[in-house]
């Protein structure tokens, strides 16, 4: 299995950023986790593997429904948070797609909760969701779109009104492994991958946030918006904050909290 570039970056985008990360944007990937589970026909008694668990929500409502779950995750201070945080899970362990310590057809199902942006091989991280669940067990993931929705793009608005450039060299994908990040895109990496009953849906919804949360993530190199601001001396955060405070007035409804709008790409499908 080939490692690439965007492999060792994201391993070091991760490293120790456990709590930055369940402070600010756990809070944001946690809205599809039902819909998810739903999609891979998680149920009481089912066989689950939840790859990249972060903080592990998807793994703790897994387990609230009665499934038997183990969870992953390439970053140990995700696998030692998750660990605390899902206590019933039956293992929660380190490992790194697209290469998984488990045996051929071990699991009822498998779910990667905006996991697969982060993995410089899509199509072989797919391949070996589907080595590890049996024949007829259901496949899950999410993503984000491109065009990024609203509330992505409000980061670089807030850099452009600042007049902070982005970094010109950030790793990504190689492009002849990349796929479109739309639903057909996305679609059409589950069904390459040979699986069957290939669905896949656009959610949207309204990301409810305190402003320091929203703003903890990037501010303590959270997502490509943390990777230009861990760079920035201190008068440039200071120039970012405001037009942050800016920005974000027009979202901030009665209650304190920003309403942002925000969508997600949800594919599943069935092994064969
Ligand atoms: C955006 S977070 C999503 C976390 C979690 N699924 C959730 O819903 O909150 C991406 C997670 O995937 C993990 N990750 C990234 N690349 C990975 C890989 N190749 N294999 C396993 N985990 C990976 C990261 O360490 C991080 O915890």
């Amino acid at each position: 299995m080939t490692t690439t570039a965007f492999d060792d970056h994201e391993r070091s985008r991760w490293a120790g950023r456990a709590t930055a990360y369940d402070r600010s944007f756990a809070l944001l990937c946690a809205h599809p986790a039902a819909a998810l589970l739903d999609a891979a026909a998680v149920d009481a008694g089912t066989r689950l593997l939840d790859v990249g668990t972060g903080s592990g929500t998807v793994a703790g409502l897994a387990c609230a429904r009665g499934a038997r779950v183990v969870a992953v995750d390439a970053e140990p201070s995700m696998v030692d948070l998750a660990r605390s945080r899902v206590p019933s899970a039956d293992e929660v362990r380190l490992a790194t797609l697209p290469q998984l310590p488990f045996d051929s057809g071990r699991f009822d199902a498998a779910v990667a909760n905006f996991v697969i942006n982060h993995v410089g091989d899509p199509a072989a991280a797919i391949t070996e969701l589907r080595r590890v669940v049996r024949s007829t067990g259901r496949i899950a993931v999410t993503t984000w779109p491109h065009p990024p929705p609203r509330a992505q793009r409000l980061w670089g608005e807030v850099f452009d009104a600042a007049g902070v450039d982005p970094p010109t060299t950030v790793p990504a994908v190689d492009t002849d492994r990349d796929f479109p990040r739309t639903a057909d895109g996305l679609a059409g990496l589950l069904d390459a991958a040979g699986l069957d009953d290939v669905r896949c849906e656009t959610i949207t919804w309204v990301h409810r946030t305190d402003p320091e949360a929203w703003w903890s993530g990037p501010a303590n190199g959270i997502s490509r918006p943390g990777l230009l601001m861990e760079t920035q001396p201190p008068a440039v955060i200071a120039r970012i904050r405001a037009s942050y405070d800016e920005l974000t007035a027009a979202y901030r409804g009665a209650d304190g909290l920003l309403a942002l709008p925000t969508a997600a790409l949800l594919a599943s499908a069935a092994v064969p």
